[in-house]
């Protein structure tokens, strides 16, 4: 088999995970949330064309954690952005939980995503004016769901987090690990099908790190969210149930690339280390 060309879940399967979690946590019927399929996006660079992504095949069932790696500019973000509708293919499909997003108009994406996705950034992007409270409360304001509703999820959220004594704060007023805190009850909060995260550890300091991982891990056993997380951090990628590298256009657990080879044994490494504390 073509290993790049088919980067599907082992949860397909009923295997277990590398580090020894079951990836079908709901039986072997698992969901299909993500599907990829020849999905291609060309830019125009200096007068030539580049494929970040080019011919890329991806499944991940509910569920499951995921780590995309790869060296700086291969591609991850671009893979991200079309995954979230940000972005439109140049070619391919992309379906989560079932819905093509090439079928809906920008405006229809943009209430989709607010049902369906929760997304984390490397630089938090919460609002400066609004609280805590406010800032986890604000994708479902834009949903039909009465404020007691509301409140009650996002008290229920930022307790998940632990920052139920920080509830009333502005982001100025939180490290940076705090509001990274918050970014991710706003991402769980409105219980969506897919969580994506572009580097969420990128901008914290270790300590910081390691307590951002630490409640990532936490809340994807609790709550089995399917998590699709970005990062250059062999110690994060090891949090997740399958590593994924992005090596000319295409993913693969088995990469060829010397970079994404010595990472690929930084994350087995790093396996190691959180399984034994
Ligand atoms: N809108 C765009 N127009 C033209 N080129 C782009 C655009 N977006 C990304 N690129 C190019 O596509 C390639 C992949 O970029 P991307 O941001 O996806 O990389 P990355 O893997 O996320 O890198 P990093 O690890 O540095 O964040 C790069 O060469 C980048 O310059
Ligand atoms: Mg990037």
């Amino acid at each position: 088999m073509n290993e790049t060309a088919t980067a599907t879940s082992p949860a397909a399967s009923g295997e277990t995970s590398a580090n020894g979690a079951p990836t079908t946590p709901r039986g072997s019927a698992a969901r299909t949330v993500v599907e990829c399929t020849q999905l291609t996006r060309v830019f125009e660079q200096g007068g030539h064309e580049i494929r970040p992504v080019d011919g890329l095949e991806l499944t991940v069932t509910d569920g499951e954690f995921v780590a995309l790696m790869g060296p700086s500019g291969s591609g991850k973000s671009t893979l991200l952005h079309l995954l979230i509708g940000i972005d439109r293919p140049t070619s391919g499909t992309i379906a989560v939980a079932g819905q093509d997003l090439s079928q809906l108009s920008r405006s229809k994406l943009a209430r989709w995503r607010n049902r369906h996705l929760g997304v984390i950034f490397q630089q938090y992007h919460l609002v400066p004016v609004l609280t805590a409270t406010e800032n986890v409360e604000l994708p479902m304001r834009l949903r039909k769901m009465s404020r007691r509703e509301r409140l009650e999820r996002v008290e229920v959220a930022l307790e998940a987090v632990g920052l139920t004594d920080r509830a009333d704060h502005t982001p100025g007023k939180l490290s940076g690990g705090q509001q990274q805190r918050v970014a991710i009850a706003r991402a769980f909060v409105g219980d969506p099908d897919l969580i994506v995260a572009d580097e969420p550890t990128g901008n914290l300091d270790r300590a910081s790190v390691d307590g951002v991982l630490e409640l990532l891990r936490q809340l994807h056993a609790q709550f089995q969210k399917t998590l699709v997380m970005v990062t250059h951090d062999p110690h994060a990628a090891a949090i997740t149930d399958r590593t994924l590298f992005l090596e000319h256009g295409k993913l693969t657990e088995n990469p060829v690339d010397p970079q994404n080879t010595g990472l690929a044994q930084a994350v087995k490494d790093a396996r190691r280390s959180w399984s034994t504390g």
